[in-house]
């Protein structure tokens, strides 16, 4: 018996050491960790359950026979995150490169179908040279397999893609259908196609880095939703996200212990809007008064400025923040803002996660180059976000709130909930200066009967009254009472209940 538990040990031993200590060194050497070195640190300590650590792949080609790595390149399992169950599976780099081959896949299929069954969120740890080239197209069939149950849990429970080494070809594809894509500085790079082959056809001389690295994907394309020094800081974030989500779209986020009064009353919003409406300031001031102990996490945070996304919590409940930023392009929407909004909120829908709106929106970006890339139908995104969205929604107008912008920001005509608004509200078609030029035209060559048209549409439009006549606006509040307004409205939500007809699904405009 004492052989038979020695046998296993020493199997075990072999197991973890994955393609050996050079390579593990190696790995090291770049600044990056192991795959078990990070799983470590993602789950809590001594939570991880390994699944199929003796699995071996069965390729025959190239001389593969005599080479059976157990575990075959990905190390798969389950644990926790603060107690919270997640499934997970990470790449081994130092096994084939973390290349994919049929019984790889099989392993991280075996724990999504698990994560999708019993209701718990998947991380994924990417650091692979891609498709098992001895293998041919039974890698390729292993990546469909993933896809396939990327899409199967898509909105069923969070997946979390996290890009730690080479991920390039079609395993891009996997993370792209993933919710929250996490990468790290200099060590993590992600394209179709890499820099050799874009040389080859386009001509273009571009580094790996350049092509698709961390700072790329979260400042120029959007593929990733923020980008880490290293790998400790990375995982430590998703941990914290994590917290932030429900297991399933069956459950309710989790509800963490608060320390912050609910009541606070916060003086320094009473000023916080300018008295010169076109000088932009801080909304992130704004979301880190209103959350518990102004903790704010920002999803994408370095692109599409000019719209802020994330989580906070309120009386320990998670709520989605989407807020428009005067200090980026005055907060305008545009393509990229519309875009990145539109797939938070149907994130916070899947999941249950009420969504809290802060309007200052002086309208969509006019230019061609706008109308030319589809802003009509990128705009209509966050629209049709809004609308079909059954979440409780809070939104609350602290200035401009013009034109379509208006209704597209969770207006009461998208169901919102509570509208509120902050006396410096200004809700109309559009500006007072743009109105005049429009319906005085004949005036305009008359400056002093001009300048009174706009004092005289600044008058009757540039405050939230008559929004508030029409129950557009259920309550005009004092911004010094935002938190409290904000906190009371979604406790009072906690019940809601409000269901779209049968559909087979929508048809949102892509
Ligand atoms: C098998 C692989 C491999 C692969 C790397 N290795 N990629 N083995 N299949 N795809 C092995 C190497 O042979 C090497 O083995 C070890 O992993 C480390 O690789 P190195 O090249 O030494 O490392 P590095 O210099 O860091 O370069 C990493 C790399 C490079 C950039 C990822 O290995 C590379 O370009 N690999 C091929 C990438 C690729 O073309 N993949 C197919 C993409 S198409 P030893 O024994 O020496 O340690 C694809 C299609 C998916 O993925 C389609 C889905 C629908």
């Amino acid at each position: 018996m004492k052989d038979i538990l020695s046998e296993l040990e020493n199997r075990r031993n072999d197991a973890r050491l994955g393609g050996g200590q050079r390579r593990i060194d190696a790995q090291h050497a770049r600044g990056k960790l192991t795959a078990r070195e990070r799983i470590e640190l993602l789950l809590d300590e001594g939570s991880f359950e390994e699944f199929d650590m003796f699995v071996s792949h069965r390729c025959t080609e190239f001389g593969m026979e005599k080479q059976k790595p157990a575990g075959d390149g990905v190390v798969t399992g389950w644990g926790t995150i603060n107690g919270r169950m997640v499934y997970v599976f990470s790449q081994d780099f130092t096994v084939f490169g973390g290349s994919l081959s049929e019984t790889h896949a099989q392993k991280i299929c075996k724990i999504m179908d698990m994560a999708v069954q019993n209701g718990a969120p998947i991380v994924g740890i990417n650091d692979s040279g891609g498709a098992r080239i001895q293998e041919g197209v039974a890698s390729l069939a292993g990546y469909a397999e993933v896809f396939q149950r990327n899409i199967t849990a898509s909105g069923v429970v969070p997946q979390i893609s996290v890009i730690m080494g080479p991920c390039a070809g079609g395993a891009v594809y996997s993370p792209a259908m993933t919710d929250f894509i996490f990468m790290v500085k200099d060590t993590s790079y992600m394209f179709v196609t890499g820099p050799d082959v874009v040389k080859t056809v386009t001509n273009e001389v571009v580094t790996a880095e350049e092509l698709g690295g961390a700072s790329t994907h979260t400042k120029k394309s959007s593929v990733a939703d923020a980008a880490f020094e290293n790998d400790v800081e990375a995982l430590a974030e998703v941990r914290r996200l994590v917290d932030f989500l429900p297991l399933n779209n069956r459950e309710k986020p989790p509800v963490r212990p608060f320390f912050d009064d609910p009541h606070r009353i916060e003086d320094s919003l009473d000023t916080l809007v300018p008295d010169n409406p076109n000088t932009p300031y801080d909304m992130k001031e704004l979301i880190t008064k209103i959350a518990d102990e102004g903790d704010f996490y920002e999803i994408q945070e370095d692109f599409a400025k000019n719209i802020i996304t994330g989580f906070i919590r309120l009386e320990g409940q998670t709520v989605g923040v989407v807020a428009n930023q005067p200090m980026v392009l005055a907060g305008c929407l545009d393509i990229d803002s519309s875009r990145k909004a539109a797939r938070f909120v149907r994130f916070c829908d899947c999941f249950e996660i009420p969504i809290l709106t802060l309007v200052d929106v002086p309208g969509f970006l006019p230019g061609t180059q706008q109308e030319y890339s589809g802003v009509i139908k990128h705009g209509a995104k966050l629209l049709y976000a809004y609308g079909e969205a059954t979440v409780p929604k809070v939104t609350v107008i602290t200035r401009k709130a013009y034109g379509g912008a208006y209704v597209v920001m969770a207006s009461k005509h998208l169901r919102g909930d509570f509208n509120y608004a902050w006396p410096t509200a200004e809700i109309a078609v559009m500006g007072a200066k743009g109105a005049t030029e429009i319906i005085h035209r004949a005036d305009l060559h008359d400056a002093e009967k001009t300048s009174q048209h706009v004092a005289d549409y600044e008058d009757r439009f540039a405050n939230p009254f008559v929004a508030a006549e029409r129950g557009f606006v259920d309550e005009v509040i004092m911004p010094h009472s935002t938190r409290r307004r904000v906190s009371k409205a979604f406790a009072s939500l906690r019940g809601k209940q409000l269901k779209n007809p049968w559909k087979k699904h929508d048809n949102i405009p892509l």
